[in-house]
């Protein structure tokens, strides 16, 4: 039985770079007309109670996003993802923390639309609750792998798609690759973000390989470490690898995350990467 709740982890540190990095690509999408389509592979709920039982029991957002919250000094790249989790609590009280399909929900303009792909009925229903009132959003129940290249190419040829699935199945690791292959040969001109967690850095070097050997062009990599690696610790840090990034995301994210280490940093040991897994 899988147990993954993203309640207990919404708002984490890994959450934090996720969705910066999605923000960020996000903003590059808005800067044509022509509609883009987002999909979430694997949506969660899509909004998170951090006063909650979860949230409270881990008090993982404690040292996420409650360290960038009051922050005065945010640099500029950062306020799209900040003005979001603004936009959805009372000043100065940080309440609710919103998921990738929140933070993508605010980015879409009229004429964008979503997909959303949600296994588990506890997390759907939550989901499709917060998006019923939403007409570019559609909620689906169902294995957001499987259902990915059914919806390839996108009518308008723009698409964002976000792949973050819990690991809880080691074979995800493998998934997430033939997944993005699959993808790729139907529309490879699609950006591609797979998030993965840094619990084993074996698998994650094996992941890298892989993506390497793949065939598939134009990928680069943004890991953040909280501490250094330590393989009996669990989760150490995490990061975003992205096909075909807009060609301006290198550079602000080479431009934030040092800022973004210092304020994550568990201790002297904490660490930021910026790498590229295939040329263009
Ligand atoms: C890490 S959470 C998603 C968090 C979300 N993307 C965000 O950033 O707010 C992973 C979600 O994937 C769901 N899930 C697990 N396997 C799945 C699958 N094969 N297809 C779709 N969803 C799946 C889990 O129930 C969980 O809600």
């Amino acid at each position: 039985m899988l147990s993954y709740r993203h309640a207990f982890h919404a708002g984490n540190h890994a959450d934090v770079l996720k969705h910066v990095v999605l923000m960020q690509i996000l903003a590059y999408m808005q800067q044509k007309e022509k509609p883009f389509l987002y999909v979430d592979t694997h949506a969660g709920a899509g909004l998170y109670d951090l006063r909650g039982d979860w949230a409270c029991k881990t008090h993982e957002y404690e040292s996420g996003i409650a360290r960038l919250w009051c922050n005065t000094e945010l640099p500029e790249i950062l306020q799209n993802y900040l003005q979001a989790v603004q936009n959805l609590n009372a000043p100065g009280s940080l309440d609710i923390y919103p998921g990738s399909p929140w933070l993508a929900h605010e980015m879409l303009r009229p004429q964008d639309k979503a997909r959303l792909f949600e296994l588990h009925s506890n997390e759907f229903n939550i989901l499709s609750d917060n998006f019923s009132s939403t007409k570019n959003i559609k909620c689906e129940q169902g294995d957001g792998f499987k259902a990915l290249t059914a919806i390839l190419p996108p009518e308008s040829r723009r698409a964002v798609v976000l792949i973050d699935p819990p690991y809880e199945i080691k074979t995800d690791y493998q998934t997430v690759v033939q997944a993005v292959k699959a993808a790729y040969k139907r529309f490879a001109t699609g950006i591609y973000m797979i998030w993965y967690p840094v619990i084993n850095r074996r698998v994650i070097d094996q992941l890298e390989q892989e993506l390497a050997d793949s065939g598939m062009r134009n990928i680069v990599q943004f890991e953040l470490s909280v501490t250094a690696d330590a393989t009996a610790s669990g989760m150490t840090g995490s990061g975003m690898i992205v096909l075909n990034p807009p060609w301006q995301l290198e550079q602000s994210m080479k431009a934030c995350l040092p800022w973004l280490q210092k304020q994550l940093a568990l201790d002297e040991t904490a660490a930021y990467r910026v790498s590229t897994i295939v040329e263009e």
